[in-house]
């Protein structure tokens, strides 16, 4: 398959009239109502919103993870509306990295086999054990590396997730409230580790959080209700 080189004035995200739909045999439930927007390469963006309002359908849609109703989504130039499955996959695979809000390691394998499963899905070449090791002594976890996920915290659990997220180096980070399910200390580090991956490898963060503390330290807040932006907001508020 021929792959598109990224243009290099292409913004890594550009939204055009998105909007998504689900409907019931007796009613219609409009999620989101045409959403444009442009995210530049590197900005550490924050989206915001009472619950309800689609900020998880938005990553979703984002991310690939599901179809919009109607509309276009630009990733580093590349469509990603209409993709097929497979194209989907590879996409994500070269583009993208992503923290639920859950943590969603896989019980059965270590710290260090979770943050190399990227690389293996993949087939990776050069060094992904060289990397893990790196990543998860980036994280704070270098003497954890053999643990399980149930024998570590959640603070914990969330930074293997993000090592792992980081494992392929993806130009774009998106995570779900990476922060929702953890104490403020927790919470502090595990924004730290974005932000300093947002800065050294000018990764595009989009983070999903109601946490308003949080989002003063993005470039910019993106505000959604009942499926329409109603606040874009540039400049962090606090640093
Ligand atoms: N599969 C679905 N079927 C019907 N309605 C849905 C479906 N998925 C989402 N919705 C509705 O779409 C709206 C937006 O949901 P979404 O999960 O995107 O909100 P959110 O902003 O992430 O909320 P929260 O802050 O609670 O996580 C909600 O009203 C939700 O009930
Ligand atoms: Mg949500």
């Amino acid at each position: 398959m021929a792959t598109t080189e990224a243009l290099p004035d292409s913004p890594a995200i550009r939204v055009r009239g998105l909007t998504k739909s689900i409907t019931t045999p007796s009613h219609r439930v409009d999620i989101l109502r045409g959403l444009d927007f442009d995210v530049p390469r590197g900005q550490f963006i924050a989206i915001m919103g009472p619950s309800g309002s689609g900020k998880s359908t938005l990553l979703g849609l984002l991310a690939g993870l599901d179809n919009p109703t109607a509309g276009s989504i630009l990733l580093d130039g590349e469509e990603i509306v209409g993709l097929s499955e497979d194209s989907l996959a590879l996409l994500r695979g070269r583009k993208l990295g992503f923290v639920f809000q859950s943590y969603q390691l896989i019980p059965t394998l270590t710290a260090e086999e979770n943050v190399l499963l990227p690389a293996e899905l993949s087939g990776a070449t050069g060094n992904p054990e060289r990397r893990a090791k790196e990543l998860l002594d980036s994280v704070g976890l270098a003497e954890r590396r053999d643990h399980y996920p149930v024998q570590l915290s959640g603070g914990e659990q969330q930074r293997v997730a993000l090592a792992r997220a980081f494992m392929l180096a993806p130009p774009i980070l998106m995570a779900d409230e990476p922060t929702g399910n953890l104490d403020s200390t927790n919470g502090q580090h595990v924004l730290e580790l974005l932000l300093t991956m947002n800065r050294q490898e000018k990764t595009t963060l989009v983070l999903v959080t109601h946490d308003t503390q949080l989002a003063a330290r993005a470039d910019r807040r993106l505000i959604l209700r009942d499926g329409v932006i109603v606040t874009d907001e540039l400049g962090s508020t606090h640093d």
